[in-house]
Parts: structure tokens; sequence; C-alpha cells
């Protein structure tokens, strides 16, 4: 048989012509693929027309995920590669997906570093605001991708940057959000440098703002940047001296009004508001050094609600999240909790939520900070915080959020959650629910113990709305109520 020609530029044209030449019973060896028009072999016969009305080759979802992904690789026989591992598939040799096998291991290798290039463009792509211009995009971006993922990235920012218009160019191909619809369009920049850089000293400020000392490790920063991408982050210039900024003793971030100062919208995903709510005068929160957690955090996270609310709701410590926006539970475990208050009926702007330790403790896990659990003396060294909460909002109800919230509230290093689920006590003059964390739930193994957990905190929540509606309200069991008695 005659070599037989395709013409491939995209994944579907690819699969419109492997669906083809596989009914037709065409083998690897005699299909010659071309990324380009002319592109390729002068011996090879001219292409065939592609019969797009060929029987459906029924591939797993999984499986063209895969090729899709795979297909994003950039090497100069990709097409050839995939129609191979194809081929073989429908041959019925499945083993051809193992990472055992050759083709396995390669396609897996090609899928898994186009995964890692979106990724990197996610993280590293910088878009500068232009000056106004009629029909022009407002922000763009220059990148230099190594595979050929600019589609699936640019769907990403369309849905994250609303209807602000953008550019993404790159070497090979651009990509336009007008902000309703994504168009594809070819190479018009040459460099980062051609692009109208108005819009950098923002992204610089911001930049400036949000660099913590605190937190920085140079080396884990220049590792998990590759220097590949450091010419075309306009942060790249300023991070030296930050650093040595850090190394010098720096430790407050800097976050600044003049971020949220500035007029329009932007790309930055957290606003400077969100990030640092104003505060006049540093509380003495603020400047509390009762234990060292002080030292490794952005903050003190005070507990925010009315100043009268009859329903208080403790938590451990405040999260990443937390840390950087200065408020209690805005990271996942108060996405959780917000979902449990909404299906018990308690509006969250009628509690009081705070947390029994009031800085983030943590540890370094690669780029990350994961949290750690508070240790005792830590849990007490901040007692006094929630005492002084306790005593000026006056809460009737308070509503313990998993072990570390209880033992504070009890002031009680053995308190265990166990016999409180479900049975309310009163504690200096107050009621005390027990539930469990919202992390509880989000790291329970399976499904039925996290609805089982998540079950607890609902009917918590609405035990301590019941209570909370008449503070002389004796709850069924009718009794009068001493101190530490149980309802
Ligand atoms: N977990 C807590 O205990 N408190 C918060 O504010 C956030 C997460």
């Amino acid at each position: 048989m005659s070599t037989v020609v395709r013409l491939a530029q995209s994944f579907d044209e690819w699969r419109a012509a492997a669906r083809e030449l596989i009914a037709r019973g065409v083998p690897p060896a005699d299909v010659a693929w071309q990324s380009q028009p002319g592109d390729g072999d002068l011996f090879s016969s001219t292409p065939d027309a592609t019969d797009t009305s060929a029987p459906l080759l029924r591939l797993p979802r999984s499986l063209v995920e895969l090729l899709e992904s795979a297909a994003c690789f950039n090497v100069h026989d990709r097409w050839a590669f995939l129609y191979q591992v194809l081929w073989r598939w429908q041959l019925d040799q499945h083993d051809v997906l193992s990472p055992a096998d050759a083709d396995g291991a390669r396609l897996h290798a090609m899928a898994k570093a186009v995964r890692r290039e979106e990724h990197d463009m996610h993280a590293y792509v910088r878009f500068r605001e232009r000056s106004e211009a009629e029909g022009a995009p407002r922000f763009v971006a220059w990148f230099e991708p190594t595979h050929d993922v600019l589609p699936q990235v640019a769907r990403h920012f369309a849905r994250r940057m609303g209807s602000a218009s953008w550019m993404i160019a790159t070497p090979a191909a651009s990509m336009l959000w007008d902000g309703t619809t994504l168009h594809a369009g070819p190479a018009l920049l040459s460099g980062a440098a051609d692009i109208d850089d108005a819009g950098e000293a923002l992204w610089l400020t911001y930049y400036r703002s949000i660099f913590n000392p605190a937190r920085v490790n140079a080396g884990l920063l220049r590792s998990h940047i590759p220097s590949r991408f450091w010419k075309n982050l306009p942060e790249g210039a300023i991070v030296p001296a930050m650093l040595s900024g850090a190394a010098n003793g720096e430790r407050r971030t800097g976050q600044t009004a003049s971020v949220g100062q500035r007029s329009g919208a932007t790309m930055i995903p957290v606003s400077a508001e969100r990030a640092q709510p104003a505060r006049e005068l540093p509380t003495t929160l603020d400047q509390c050094r009762r234990c060292a957690l002080w030292q490794h955090a952005t903050q003190a996270v005070p507990g925010a609600g009315p100043p009268q609310a009859r329903i208080m709701l403790v938590g451990e410590q405040p999260g990443d999240q937390e840390d950087l926006a200065g408020l209690p539970f805005v990271g996942p475990a108060g996405a959780l909790l917000d979902q449990a208050l909404r299906e018990a009926g308690m509006a969250r702007d009628s509690i009081y939520l705070t947390n029994a330790v009031k800085h983030f403790k943590w540890e370094p896990r690669g780029k990350r900070r994961l949290h750690k659990t508070p240790a005792q003396r830590e849990i007490l060294a901040c007692h006094g915080w929630l005492e002084q909460e306790l005593t000026s909002v006056k809460p009737q109800v308070i509503v313990a959020l998993g072990s570390t919230a209880l033992k504070s509230i009890l002031q009680d290093g053995a308190a265990s959650m166990t016999p409180l689920i479900g049975t309310p006590i009163r504690h200096d003059g107050r009621w005390v629910v027990a539930v469990y964390h919202p992390s509880y739930v989000l790291r329970a193994p399976d499904a039925a113990s996290r609805r089982q957990a998540y079950e607890v905190i609902v009917a918590g929540l609405r035990q301590a709305l019941v209570l909370g509606q008449d503070s002389h309200h004796s709850v069924e069991a009718g009794t009068s109520c001493p101190s530490s008695r149980r309802a």
C-alpha cells in the first residue's frame, strides 16, 4: 500500500482523519502526518480527501481526554504517535495505555508535561493594562509556552476575568477575549516588549503589597519559578530587592491602601480591601506576643459579627486565607460552614464568628502553608482574647467548632468532644454546643462519614438557634441551669 498523507493542525482534525484511516484499516506505517499544508515527505502520495462519514470509533472518554492532552505536546511526530496508540487500542492491545508499555509511558509523560505547562501558564501569565483604545483589548499578556496549551489556558482566563477584554499573545498564536467570546488569532507580537506596559506599575504595586517577607523562602521561590519564566515576569526585576529586605528582617506584609485605591477593574484575584481590611490603628491584638505564633503569621485575625450577637461560633484558628484576609472563616472551611449555616437557617450576619487562637499556625509544605494544630500552651495564651470577646458580646449560646475551641471555652485541656455531641451543656451561665469543625468534614475519608459529620454540625447549629431564641428557655429537659449542666 502506498503512503497516505493526512494533514492535522488540531486535535479535531487529527481525530477525524484517524477515524477514517482506522475505518479503512490503514496501519500507522502507511500514514504520513503533516502539521502544515505542504509539509513533509516528498515521496508521499497526494492527500486523499478525509472522509468524515466514516463509522464512529467508540472510545472511552478517559482515552479521548488523554489523547487530547498529549496532542498539545509540541513534538514533530505527535500525530503519528497518537495514531499508533489509537491503532493498537482498536486492535484490543489495551496495554498501550499502561505506563509499563513503552507507548503508554510516552503518552502519559506527554499528557503530564502538558498539564504542567497549563499550570505554569495559569501561574505566570501577567496581564498588563493598556491605555484605552477603541476596539483594543484592555489587558494584554505575552507568554512563551513550551507546548500548545494556549486555547485551554485562554478558556481558564475567560472564566476568571469576567467581561474585561484581553489578549494573550504567544510566538505561535494569540487568543482574544472580547468580554463574551474567545477568538483564536495568529501570532501578533514578537515579545513582551511590544506590550504597552501602562498596567505594569499596578501589578508591581500589588506584588510588593502581597509579598510577605515572613513567608518567603528564597530557595523555594527560585526552584518553583523556573528561570525561563522570570524574564517575562515584571516582578522578576523587583524580587531580588524584596528578598534582601526580607533577609534584613522585614516581617509585615506591605499590603497598602494604595492598591485598594486604584480605580478600575484589574487582574488582581483578591481585592486589596479583602487582602487587608482597613484598620485605623493596629489593635492590641495585632501587637500580641503572648506566644510565638505571631512571628510567622501575616496578622492576628479577630472575631467578626454583631457586637451583641446571641450566638457565638468559635473555631480553632485562622487558616491560610483567613491569615491573608484578616477575617475568620473565609476559606474552604468557611464555605462549608456557610452551607451548614444556610441549611440550619442561621444567618451568618446574625452571629459572631471567632477563633480560639488568633494567629495562623502553619508549617511549610512545598509552596503551601499547611495548618498545624495549636498546642495547649498556645490555646491558653490566647484565651484572654476569647474571654474579652465573650465579655463584650455576651452571647447566650457558644458553638464550639471542634476540640481546640471546646478546650478553650471550657478552659479544660482534657475536654473531649464525643460526650458533648448532641448534648449542650451550661458553662459559666451560657449554653455550650459542641459540633465538629468544618475541616473535619472536609478531611473525612469517604462520603458517608462526611455526610454524618456535616449533619452533626447542622444539628448543633439548629440546637443553638433554639437555645438562643430564649436565654431563659429551659430546653426540653426543663431543669434549672447550674454551671456545666447538661441539657
Ligand atoms: N478554621 C478555623 O478554625 N477558623 C477559621 O477562621 C478558618 C478555618
